[in-house]
């Protein structure tokens, strides 16, 4: 295995910095990848009004990895082969940065998701050892699936769930294995588990023996997409528990394909509200909505958070050199961010408080913030 980069990428460029983003622009999570180069642009856009670095201007080179895995390797190694940027911001999705995570590896260039919430994302499981040059900006999932164990147990007085995991997703099953474990902790009882896989479309027979089991909340850590047909295949079969899930329903599809009146006694964990009346949030949501003319969702200003995150680390590291970036980033701490302030520990985590969110007859509503 060679252990020499394979570039040298810091050379690269002339008079711009080049930052690749590999995201979800097509496919099953296109909302959420589109607005997340949303938010980037964003941070771009002030980053480099206020001078870049030392004058010098960052340039965004975006890749679409069609909401695949395979598509996210291959995007990451055009983004460090072809367009030889110095640093990668995404992908969104748990598995896609999985995917992508061997080419910034082999290649040492550091690659910063925004929203990826899998441990296993920065720290490998096969030998416990944080990844060198994979960071995150985003809370995990212990914490996320806790937090919807807790919510079920305590608020919704739930005693008997029922889980329904996407077995394609690193993302679902994580969480899922995470809820189970805190609601079992918390004397709750898991009366069924079932499974189905991205891009399925008809719920119905597992939903039937689901529903026979009679369970007092459905837990779905899945993306909008499918959530979206659950939910309403759910509702048509009589099951009227309420469905709870992660930040994979945030997007406005889901709206769309559950339909109002199925989108009811729905909850979800979410990183951040527009609804939160901080200024900070407030400013960053009155920008965004100037700038593209509508409401950011958590993944723009997760994906705002994690741009302005590593152009500071490119600003510190001084000079393009991936080592130098890499070892900044390694070092972020009291970031403040739209999403809460970010301090990266040993394993390249931020420690960040979550919220969660209420649907009723297709209407959003926070429910409450709650910290880690
Ligand atoms: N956390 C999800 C994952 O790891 C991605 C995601 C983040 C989706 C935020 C929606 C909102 O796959």
């Amino acid at each position: 295995q060679p252990t020499a980069k394979s570039q040298d990428n810091s050379a690269a460029g002339g008079d711009v910095i080049k930052v690749g983003a590999n995201y979800e622009l097509t496919g099953g999570i296109a909302t959420f990848g589109n607005s997340s180069v949303n938010g980037i642009k964003l941070a771009l856009e002030e980053f480099n009004q206020a001078g870049g670095v030392n004058g010098k201007k960052i340039e965004l080179v975006t890749a679409d990895n069609k909401s695949d895995a395979a598509e996210a390797t291959n995007a990451m190694t055009k983004l460090v082969t072809q367009d030889k940027v110095v640093a990668v911001l995404g992908p969104v999705a748990s598995s896609n940065v999985l995917a992508a995570e061997p080419v910034a590896t082999q290649n040492q260039i550091p690659l910063v998701t925004s929203s990826a919430t899998n441990p296993k994302v920065t720290v490998d499981p096969a030998t416990n050892k944080t990844r060198d040059w994979i960071f995150r900006t985003c809370f995990i999932d212990p914490f996320q699936g806790d937090v919807a164990a807790r919510f079920s147990f305590n608020d919704l007085k739930a005693k008997k769930a029922a889980i329904y995991v996407d077995q394609s997703s690193d993302y679902s099953k994580g969480l899922a294995e995470a809820f189970k474990s805190g609601f079992t902790k918390l004397g709750g009882e898991i009366v069924s588990e079932e499974a189905f896989v991205a891009k399925d479309t008809d719920f119905k027979a597992t939903l039937t023996k689901i529903k026979a089991k009679n369970p007092d909340v459905i837990y779905v850590p899945a993306y909008y997409e499918e959530v979206g047909k659950i939910i309403r295949q759910a509702r048509e079969l009589g099951l009227t528990q309420p469905i709870v899930g992660g930040d994979g329903f945030d997007s406005p599809k889901l709206l769309e394909i559950a339909g109002k009146s199925a989108l009811t006694n729905v909850f979800f964990t979410n990183h951040y509200t527009t609804m939160d009346t901080s200024p900070v949030v407030q400013e960053f949501v009155k920008k965004y909505k100037d700038k593209y003319g509508q409401e950011p969702d958590a993944l723009a200003a997760l994906a705002y958070d994690a741009a302005k995150v590593l152009f500071e680390a490119i600003k510190t590291a001084g000079t393009p050199d991936p080592v130098k970036i890499k070892d900044a980033l390694a070092a972020t701490k009291d970031f403040k961010g739209v999403t809460g302030t970010i301090t990266l520990d040993a394993q390249h985590n931020p420690v960040k408080s979550a919220v969660i969110m209420e649907y009723n007859n297709g209407a959003l509503k926070f429910r409450t913030r709650v910290e880690p």
